[in-house]
């Protein structure tokens, strides 16, 4: 098969969907590969490691788009990108349709295929290909936190792991889930006091085994949410409800209660967040302040870390990109149930119940279209 990657234009965007080991992968298994250049560039890869991986580098976005029989990106395309798109092109990527009409209307046009990373989905119901953004938001969480709540950034000035003599920072993670885990973890190796609040006993259980002993497990009530924010320092909101926006499990008459300086992190931001007063904010200027109270709540944490962020995406995407381009993409989703979660539109069909239901666009049984 050919595959294409072309380069991110959504601002600020510096992944790439595939990396030199990636196209050495494809080339291995007898496919062809083209790069537009400088694709790999805002994450560290340049055009010659791609080269010598065995990819061909292409000078436009037009020229991968018009070549490949697949193609592999990151973001959903934008509009500038509609046009390039060709009647039964694959395209393997995040695309979000439920929160974008436009480009439900455009892919459906355009009568690709689109199978979207974030329907992609195992039989425990877990996401596999989100779960590697949630990772390393979960531990930016903590990066993050650490910063701001330094005096000069804002915070209260008190270290995460304290020092001999000083008692450490105290952390309240809100929701034990992979976002949650992952912030716990870097909160507890820096030293830090940690306690995780989350609804489900059974993951509660799961964490007091696995984690080490400066981490506290307490189930998540609003009684027990109101004690313990009078006692954090820094909290990263972690909550989710698959398909739901967050519950709000910090209002805003509750900052009052909180010391001056407290750090809130909302990673669940992208959700409507799990914290009252957080809104979604950018790498550029990423917090805010309310009642002495600093809010971060960047909405593509990942984005700023983008070399770890595409090698831990790819890692996750290349297996199925593999299958897809070794079996063709009918072959590979009737074959592995994951993989047919992901077809969202397909030659100008929504089969994908959530994305009809979200613009009330007729829908189509996937068994319409995977004969
Ligand atoms: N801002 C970013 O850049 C970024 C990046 C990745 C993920 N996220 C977001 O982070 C959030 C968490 O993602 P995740 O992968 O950890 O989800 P997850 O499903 O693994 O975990 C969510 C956890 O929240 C718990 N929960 C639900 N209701 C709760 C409540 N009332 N109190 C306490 N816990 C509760 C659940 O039991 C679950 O354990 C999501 O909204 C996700 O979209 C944001």
């Amino acid at each position: 098969m050919i595959i294409g990657v072309p380069k991110e234009i959504k601002n600020n965007e510096n992944r790439v969907a595939l990396t030199p080991a990636g196209v050495a992968e494809f080339k291995k298994n007898g496919h062809t590969v083209y790069i537009q250049t400088l694709a790999g560039v805002g994450s560290g890869f340049t055009d010659e490691a791609y080269e010598k991986a065995g990819a061909t580098i292409l000078p436009t976005i037009e020229a991968v788009y018009e070549i490949a029989e697949m193609i592999v990106k990151v973001k959903e395309p934008i509009a500038s990108e509609y046009k390039l798109i060709k009647e039964n092109q694959l395209l393997f990527t995040y695309f979000h349709f439920a929160s974008s009409e436009e480009l439900t209307h455009a892919m459906i046009e355009r009568k690709a295929i689109c199978l979207a990373y974030e329907t992609v989905e195992k039989a425990d119901r877990s996401l596999p290909l989100l779960v590697p953004m949630s990772e390393v938001a979960g531990r930016m969480a903590i990066q993050e936190g650490a910063k701001y709540l330094e005096k000069p950034m804002g915070g209260r000035g008190i270290l995460l792991g304290g020092v001999a003599g000083v008692k450490p920072a105290n952390v309240l993670v809100l929701g034990g889930g992979i976002v949650g885990t992952q912030a716990a973890k870097m909160a507890a190796g820096l030293g830090a006091n940690v306690t995780i609040m989350d609804i489900s006993l059974p993951r509660l259980r799961y964490l007091e085994d696995v984690m080490p002993a400066n981490v506290d497990t307490v189930m998540s009530n609003e009684y027990n949410v109101r004690e313990a924010i009078k006692l954090a320092d820094l909290i990263i909101g972690a909550v989710l409800i698959p398909g739901a926006k967050a519950p709000h499990l910090i209002t805003r008459d509750m900052l009052k209660e909180m010391k001056p300086g407290t750090v809130l992190v909302d990673v669940a931001v992208d959700q409507g967040g799990c914290i009252e007063t957080c809104t979604p904010t950018t790498h550029e200027n990423p917090t805010f302040v309310i009642d002495e109270i600093v809010h971060y709540c960047v909405a593509n944490m990942p984005g700023a870390v983008p070399y770890t962020s595409t090698l831990a995406l790819t890692n996750a995407t290349l297996p199925y990109a593999i299958q897809l381009a070794n079996k063709g993409w009918e072959k590979a989703c009737k074959e592995n149930e994951e993989l047919k979660k992901g077809l969202n539109v397909v030659n100008g069909k929504i089969v994908y119940k959530g994305v009809s239901e979200a613009w009330k666009l007729p829908y189509c049984h996937i068994s319409e279209v995977l004969a």
